[in-house]
């Protein structure tokens, strides 16, 4: 309590006495205050060089999502665990660097000609969603969008809720095209787990956030995969029916600078590509809807529960935004 009245008092003493330049000066101490409040929400200590480093970088953060937030936008940004960071190391830490081969998945899913139901959430059908996790620094959330998928898939198949092993994906899944923290997809992970038949629980293979020796134990596999479904490239209508008559389903789209800070709202950019080149992260499609005569998806993300909606986001539906038609698939479970 005695800094914030201690930064307050500093920024009406710059008011009264120095005339021009304070807008400046006062909005850095307030900077100053969001900072330390940061910092100690998030459990942040630095080294005294970083700290300088790192204030900087928050302010800058902090300038554009006020920005962002003051215009006419679909979605509102805020603070979050990635506001000491630029974007440049947020995508060297959380993102995809090299291209994935998404053109690759062949399509095997023939898809009706509808109608579908105009909305669809399967966190309120039955416990059919397991709860949202924290990938950490490690470039694994396709472990995360394979894992949510399937335990999905499980549990609409048997009514059993599983928590499946990410750590696995990560150390054992390589010779599917994976490459731990560095990125790999939901589609190559599933099959992976139908060729290793099974994967274990988050209990006897916890989470790590990197790239570790493969231990698997074929006798403590607790999920398999009978078959993999991959949806034709750029079909949004074929995710569609299948999240409305199957399934979540995982995809990948292009992160850039604006969602990093999402915070609620329909997501929708102009700065990301559509191609399946450039999807740098995947997650998982739960349901869809409309508001405001907005199509979205509802989406689960991985990273933790106070990111965005309760870790979980909404973007805009039927222009394959940021590419997520470009690789999208999911597990048919052997229960
Ligand atoms: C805000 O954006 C919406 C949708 O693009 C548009 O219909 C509306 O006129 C805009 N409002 C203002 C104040 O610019
Ligand atoms: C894409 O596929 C080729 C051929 O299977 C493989 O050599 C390459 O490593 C793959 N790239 C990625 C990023 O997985
Ligand atoms: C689905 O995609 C995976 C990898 O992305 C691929 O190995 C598999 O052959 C595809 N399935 C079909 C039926 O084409």
């Amino acid at each position: 309590m005695k800094a914030v009245l201690f930064l307050l008092c500093a920024g009406a003493w710059l008011l009264l006495s120095l005339g021009h330049t304070i807008s400046v000066s006062k909005l850095s101490s307030l900077e100053e205050f969001h900072f330390k409040s940061w910092m100690m929400q998030h459990q942040k200590q630095y080294s005294a060089k970083e700290h300088h480093h790192r204030q900087q970088t928050f302010a800058r953060n902090w300038k554009k999502i006020n920005a962002h937030n003051k215009g006419n936008h679909t979605f509102k940004m805020a603070l979050n665990q990635f506001s000491d960071m630029s974007f440049d190391e947020i995508k060297r830490k959380y993102l995809w660097s090299e291209p994935q081969n998404c053109s690759a998945t062949k399509s095997n899913y023939f898809r009706g000609t509808g109608p579908y139901p105009t909305s669809v959430d399967w966190r309120k059908k039955g416990n059919f969603v397991s709860p949202v996790k924290n990938q950490g620094a490690c470039g694994s959330c396709w472990t995360f969008s394979t894992t949510g998928a399937l335990e999905s898939a499980v549990a609409i198949a048997s009514g059993k809720m599983l928590s499946l092993a990410e750590q696995q994906l990560v150390d054992c899944a390589q010779d599917f095209n994976n490459h731990g923290c560095e990125g790999g997809l939901p589609s190559q992970a599933f099959e992976y787990i139908l060729y290793n038949k099974g994967i274990m629980g988050e209990d006897t293979y916890p989470y790590q956030g990197k790239d570790g020796h493969c231990r698997f134990q074929p006798q403590k596999a607790i999920a398999f995969v009978k078959d993999v479904v991959n949806i034709t490239l750029n079909d949004e209508e074929a995710m569609v029916e299948a999240v409305a008559l199957y399934n979540p389903v995982s995809f990948a789209f292009e992160v850039t600078e604006d969602f990093i800070s999402y915070q609620s709202g329909i997501y929708s950019s102009t700065s990301c590509h559509k191609t399946p080149d450039k999807v740098n992260h995947a997650v998982l499609a739960v349901g869809y809807g409309v508001q405001n005569g907005v199509p979205y998806w509802i989406v689960k993300n991985s990273w933790g529960t106070a990111w965005g909606q309760d870790g979980y986001f909404l973007i805009e539906r039927g222009k394959n935004m940021c590419g997520l038609a470009a690789c999208a698939s999911f597990p048919i479970p052997q229960v």
